[in-house]
């Protein structure tokens, strides 16, 4: 059968107490409702609805541009009258799989198998997802006969002494045919403890209609479990960390120590990759063989090529590092960032939208904006791309070989020529030639007679500073 998934996303989340919607506060940098939607997705449904009612606009508009069916709750009535927003827009031959967007961290392999199981020749099958668990509290529990079927699930608040000490709890996932989901959901009734529509009254329904009601127990605890409060996004967060972390080291990184390491995105590895503590890796990122990323890095949409060694307390972002580079510590490198094969840049070293050429250094204390840098250009310490002139952005060409000069400031627009060279200290203003050595600076000089000053009295210092004071505005200052 053709897939539906329907995902419930109306509650508030009062024990968020955050202004943020519960289903958009973030869980390895994306919102809890987008970790579920993609692994809807990744089950290739015809459809995928989102039941939502609290901080409605703010949760839609997030989700803009994305492929998905939106129906309202107004009024949160339960999570069976949740479901039942949806099924107008459910096909009758589709097969609804009902998750919640609040519980990221579901594993598509558990979905497929629920799917598999709901998905009976005979079409008379109801598929739940449960869990055991070592304190069922707050959770419905799945009630079986003797026999070891299923005929009830029963919530904390309406169940007898007995049925509490059942461990297997109700995750909420379930996956039954549309027709029959639609049948059930119209005969629900609300005369239970909270005076709310129950999904799980379908399962006794289900039952009385001789459907086979199957209970799949959830592989791992950590997938079904939901937010309600920031611990648990917490734990849901270290949760998620210790995954990807398991992840990379079963694809053979070296990960210094697992806890300390945060996986926000993508990530693709090559060979015997080092990551030290506390790096943080979000968006897409590629690292590499043999590439060693040092303590205390972020790196988000990088690509690190082989042999590289990023040296730690490093931010990189939006940016590409070829191979057998060196970067760090402490560089910045932001968006645009190039770095071809064996480049060096040091420490306090920012650069943007500029390709560093084949084996160029920038070892210490630069700014390369809007530059295009060739090969073995060596950069000396203090150098700036003056590249914004308050209103435009300028380019600086700096081409093979050339020797900038300890603190030369490049006003672009601007060229250094092939194995030109720039006296330290030089302002330059205009294009400098190949092969020859420009310099801007005045001529050094040693003034005799010159004394260093001596301590000021508080009148003298008064009237020194009276002194320098430019005239009012409009005064011959230029100004106005
Ligand atoms: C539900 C289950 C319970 C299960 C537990 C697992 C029911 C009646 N109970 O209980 O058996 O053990 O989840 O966590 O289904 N929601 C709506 N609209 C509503 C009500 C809820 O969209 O009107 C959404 C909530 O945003 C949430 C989810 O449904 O994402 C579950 O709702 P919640 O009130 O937390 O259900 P529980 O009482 O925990
Ligand atoms: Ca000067």
């Amino acid at each position: 059968m053709k897939l539906s998934i329907v995902i419930l996303a109306a509650g508030q989340g009062k024990r968020m107490k955050s202004d943020l919607p519960k289903v958009l506060q973030p869980l390895a940098g994306k919102p809890l409702l987008q970790h579920v939607v993609d692994c809807a997705r990744s089950l290739g449904a015809a459809d995928v609805h989102v039941v939502y009612g609290h901080g409605g606009e703010r949760v839609r508009s997030t989700f803009e541009g994305q492929p998905l069916q939106w129906a309202l709750q107004a009024e949160q009535l339960g999570t069976g009258h949740a479901v039942m927003q949806a099924m107008p827009a459910v096909p009758d031959d589709h097969l609804v799989l009902v998750l919640y967007g609040d519980v990221p961290l579901v594993r598509a392999e558990t979905l497929r198998a629920l799917v598999a199981k709901a998905d009976a020749a005979d079409g008379k099958t109801l598929a739940l997802l449960s869990v055991m668990l070592d304190d069922p509290t707050g959770y419905g529990r799945v009630l079986r006969d003797n026999a070891g079927n299923v005929y009830r699930i029963v919530e904390q608040k309406d169940a007898s002494k007995k049925e509490l000490a059942v461990r297997e709890g109700n995750s909420g996932i379930l996956a039954a045919p549309a027709s029959a989901l639609k049948r059930w959901l119209s005969s629900l009734k609300n005369d239970n403890a909270q005076g709310e529509y129950y999904l799980t009254d379908i399962v006794g329904l289900a039952v009385r209609e001789t459907y086979k009601v199957e209970a799949i127990v959830a592989p791992t605890v950590a997938e079904v479990l939901g937010v309600n409060d920031k611990v648990q996004l917490a734990e849901l967060e270290a949760e998620y960390r210790k995954t990807r972390a398991r992840e990379l080291m079963l694809a053979g990184v070296t990960v210094v120590d697992p806890a300390r390491l945060d996986v926000r995105g993508e990530v693709d590895v090559g060979k015997d990759v080092v990551l030290d503590v506390n790096v943080v890796l979000e968006g897409r990122v590629t690292i590499g063989d043999r590439a060693r990323i040092g303590a205390g890095c972020v790196l988000r949409n990088v690509s690190v090529g082989a042999d590289t060694v990023i040296e730690p307390l490093c931010m990189l972002v939006d940016a590409v590092i070829g191979a057998e580079c060196n970067v760090g510590p402490f560089a910045r490198m932001r968006p645009g960032a190039k770095l071809e094969r064996g480049a060096h840049v040091g420490n306090f070293v920012e650069i943007k939208n500029t390709t560093l050429g084949e084996g160029s250094k920038a070892n210490h204390l630069t700014y390369l904006g809007d530059a295009v840098i060739g090969k073995k250009v060596n950069v000396g310490a203090g150098t700036i791309t003056c590249n914004y002139d308050g209103v435009n952005k300028w380019p600086t060409t700096i081409e093979d070989g050339a020797f900038i000069g300890s603190g030369t400031m490049l006003v672009a627009p601007i060229t250094i020529g092939a194995g030109g060279t720039t006296g330290a200290g030089s302002t330059l203003t205009k294009s400098a030639p190949r092969g020859q050595l420009t310099l801007e600076r005045s001529k050094q000089q040693t003034l005799s007679g010159w004394s260093r000053p001596t301590k000021a009295t508080p009148e003298e210092k008064a009237e020194r500073v009276q002194r320098s004071a430019l005239p009012p505005p409009g005064e011959g200052d230029g100004q106005n």
